[in-house]
């Protein structure tokens, strides 16, 4: 049985106005994703993986080319970016539960909500704390749990875990891949780490240098649950070996 995507991009083009003619970003980018994919996407800074987030959320209009959400619809996204952006007078619990409220939930409500997602993130016992108290990763989780709470459709990622150390990084994937099984989450997250992407992804779609191009789509048949010796396997030193000549 085949399940149809959730997600259809064609041909999509994005430049920017410049003084030169125009500065193009992304060109002719086409793909498709299926529900509950975790896709990373992969290329050097510069090579439209923002734009390319942008254009999905819905932030920015593409110059040409078409998004199509399956069932014709406009699904619901959740965006994390890479600094946490977290409203810093706002404890960690209000701070998630501001798109309901903005919704004009109840607060009740809104609160029990807020408090699952606390416990799927697990910053149970940091409801209270103020985004100062709390360390990168944990403001990352923070960012992720007010992106789920309105239980999108599709969670876009763009280097989420780029500004934290090393070790918080590799506990944060473990973090995300049990929340992304949990919440069976179709997942587009960009990042410019290889490792990140073979510990995280079902496939890669690695980016050319701009203007953005699809130069590789990877499948990683790597099964799960990932554990770090995988990186000491021959399959997982081949498959880096494809993106990092991709990347170039
Ligand atoms: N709003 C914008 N206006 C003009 N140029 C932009 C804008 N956003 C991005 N760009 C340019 O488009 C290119 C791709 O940017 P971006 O999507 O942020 O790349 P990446 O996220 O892969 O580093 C860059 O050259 C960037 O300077
Ligand atoms: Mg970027």
């Amino acid at each position: 049985m085949t399940t149809a995507p959730i997600l259809t991009v064609q041909d999509l083009s994005a430049v920017f106005p410049d003084n030169n003619g125009g500065l193009r970003a992304l060109q002719n980018v086409s793909f498709e994703i299926c529900p509950q994919e975790f896709i990373c996407v992969l290329g050097p800074s510069g090579s439209g993986k923002t734009t390319l987030l942008r254009i999905l959320a819905g932030l920015l209009k593409p110059t040409s080319g078409k998004v199509d959400f399956g069932n014709g619809r406009q699904p619901r996204i959740g965006m994390v970016f890479q600094q946490a952006n977290l409203m810093p007078w706002r404890t960690a619990i209000q701070n998630i539960m501001l798109p309901l409220e903005l919704d004009g939930m109840d607060h009740d409500a809104a609160k029990e909500r807020a408090r699952k997602l606390i416990d799927l993130v697990g910053l149970q016992g940091f409801e209270s704390s103020l985004p100062r108290d709390l360390s990168g990763g944990m403001a990352q989780r923070v960012a992720i749990a007010r992106a789920l709470i309105h239980d999108p459709d599709l969670l876009l990622l763009d280097e989420p875990f780029g500004s934290l150390d090393a070790l918080t990084r590799e506990r944060m994937w473990t973090e995300l891949s049990r929340i992304w099984q949990a919440r069976q989450k179709t997942v587009i997250m960009v990042t410019h780490s290889i490792e990140e992407s073979l510990f995280l992804a079902d496939r890669v779609l690695v980016l050319t240098q701009r203007p953005g191009r699809i130069k590789l789509d990877l499948t990683v048949d790597i099964p799960r649950p990932r554990e770090d010796e995988m990186r000491y396997t021959s399959h997982f030193g081949e498959l880096a070996k494809k993106l990092k000549e991709a990347i170039g």
